[in-house]
């Protein structure tokens, strides 16, 4: 053997992997060259019976020969592949392409949103607080003292008692973000509040053991109801459309003094009366009032120098009420053909 004899073999080769059409015919130039009687593999052997000084540029490019094929028969793999006769059946490129699915928002997730970027819009400022909450954030900061009746009807999840410290519970409302924010900040506040919160109640089409709701509240040296009426007027507005009319009916929460519930006119029979609203022509929406002075003595505010409001709704109601939805427990059975539809 000499460097002639493998050029002349080198260029052989690859003149007939041009050749080459077939995974076939591949494969038997496989076997002819470098198998293991290959052509290339018997010069390999032959090496073995050279002399040091012949071995050494006939090894090395014997190697490089090898190689080479190696290389290009990959490629003629591949190439043989792709082309025309030798595709993969399983592929059929006339086919149309897997349209991704896309998820969405949740539909309460949405009316929270669209809810809380309203009050931002305000000047106000979404934060949130824990669902699990200390008797005081729940009670006794927002006035319910600890032996009054109205805490049976938030009495949700308790954990158990340990000593030196008070027993933690699901929260009954969002209220206890406001004395989170006013223990950590001083006024001015200008806050919204949206989470889910736990009550003992039965589950029917329109109570649930587990909601959301969206706890509002503005502190500042001055407040007066007239501001409250102006920005829960204008939310509703912009919520429900321009000629929603509200009104304040008295009502009793001991965080806050006076207070009022707060009714729109309903929007589903235009105030004629319907079924939802009872025929009574309203739809009461949200709870509403002054901050109760004790609220602000429990988070050390001076109540003779601080004023403010605080509001609270509760999210479900008025997403069945916008979208028509007769049953709450739908929003959790995770049924898409009610999902798809928001
Ligand atoms: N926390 C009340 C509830 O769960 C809602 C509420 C009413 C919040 C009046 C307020 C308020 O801040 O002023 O029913």
């Amino acid at each position: 053997m000499n460097v002639e004899e493998l050029r002349l073999l080198a260029r052989e080769a690859s003149s007939r992997l041009d050749q080459v059409t077939s995974h076939q015919s591949l494969e038997e130039f496989r076997v002819a060259y470098l198998g293991r009687k290959g052509k290339v593999t018997r010069l390999f052997e032959e090496l073995k019976t050279l002399s040091e000084e012949e071995r050494r540029p006939l090894g090395r490019e014997l190697n490089e020969l090898k190689i080479t094929l190696e290389r290009k028969m990959e490629e003629k793999k591949s190439s043989l592949a792709s082309s025309h006769g030798e595709k993969d059946e399983s592929f059929d490129p006339s086919l149309p392409g897997l349209r991704p699915s896309y998820g969405r928002l949740h539909p309460i997730t949405q009316t929270v949103r669209e809810i809380t970027g309203l009050f931002e819009r305000l000047g106000f400022e979404v934060v949130e607080g824990p669902e699990v909450e200390t008797e005081f954030h729940n009670f006794t900061a927002l006035n319910i003292p600890l032996d009054h009746p109205s805490r049976d009807a938030f009495a949700t999840f308790y954990t158990k008692e340990e000593e030196n410290r008070e027993p933690y519970l699901l929260r009954s409302q969002t209220s206890t973000v406001q004395i989170r924010v006013m223990q950590k900040r001083k006024p001015p506040l200008r806050i919204v509040a949206p989470g889910r919160v736990y009550r003992p109640d039965q589950v029917d089409a329109s109570h649930s053991f587990m909601f959301h709701q969206i706890e509002g509240l503005m502190v500042d040296d001055r407040t007066t109801f007239s501001e409250l009426k102006g920005i829960l007027q204008l939310f509703l507005r912009k919520l429900l459309g321009p000629d929603t009319k509200i009104r304040f009916r008295p009502h009793f929460f001991p965080f806050t003094e006076p207070s009022a519930e707060v009714d729109v006119n309903c929007f589903l029979c235009q105030a004629k009366g319907c079924s939802v609203c009872g025929g009574k022509g309203w739809l009461e929406l949200l709870g509403a009032g002054s901050v109760d002075p004790a609220v602000f003595e429990q988070v050390g505010y001076d109540p003779k120098r601080v004023q403010g409001f605080a509001f609270g709704l509760g999210v479900e109601r008025i997403a069945m009420l916008r979208h028509g939805i007769p049953d709450i427990r739908m929003f959790c059975e995770n049924d898409l053909r009610f999902l798809r539809q928001f």
